[in-house]
C-alpha cells in the first residue's frame, strides 16, 4: 500500500480507535457504551467499507479516559480524539473529512 505521497506503508496508514469500554449502570463516570443506541465500530467499518483503497484500521479501545466527553474516538498517527455525539453525521464527515481528506472535523473534537 502506498500513502498519499507514493510512499510504501506497512500495516495500516491510520488507526480509529473507537472506546466501547462498559460500567456497571450506577458509575460516576458512566462509559461510552451507555451513551450511543449505535455500534459506533461497525458504523465506521461500514463507511470505510464505501471507500476505496483506503488503508485504515477500526479497533475497539478499553477506556480512554475522557468518558464525560464520551463516546470517544480517538484517530492516530494524527492523535485527533473527537466525541461522537451524533453518528449519523460525525461518522461519515469524520470518514470523508479527517481519514480520506485530512481535515480534522473540529466540531466533533473533544473540548480540553
Ligand atoms: S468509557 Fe469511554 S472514554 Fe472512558
Amino acid at each position: 500500500m502506498k500513502d498519499p505521497k507514493g510512499r510504501t506503508v506497512i500495516g495500516f496508514e491510520k488507526h480509529v480507535f473507537v472506546c466501547e469500554n462498559k460500567r456497571p449502570k450506577d458509575h460516576p463516570r458512566h462509559c461510552c457504551s451507555k451513551k450511543s443506541k449505535y455500534d459506533l465500530k461497525m458504523l465506521f467499518k461500514k463507511e470505510l467499507e464505501k471507500k476505496n483503497n483506503v488503508n485504515v484500521r477500526i479497533n475497539s479501545a478499553g477506556c480512554l479516559d475522557f468518558c464525560e466527553q464520551g463516546p470517544t474516538v480517538v484517530i492516530y498517527p494524527e492523535c485527533v480524539w473527537y466525541s461522537i455525539k451524533n453518528p449519523e453525521k460525525d461518522i461519515p464527515d469524520i470518514v470523508n473529512e479527517h481519514l480520506i481528506s485530512g481535515n480534522i472535523v473540529k466540531r466533533c473534537l473533544i473540548k480540553l
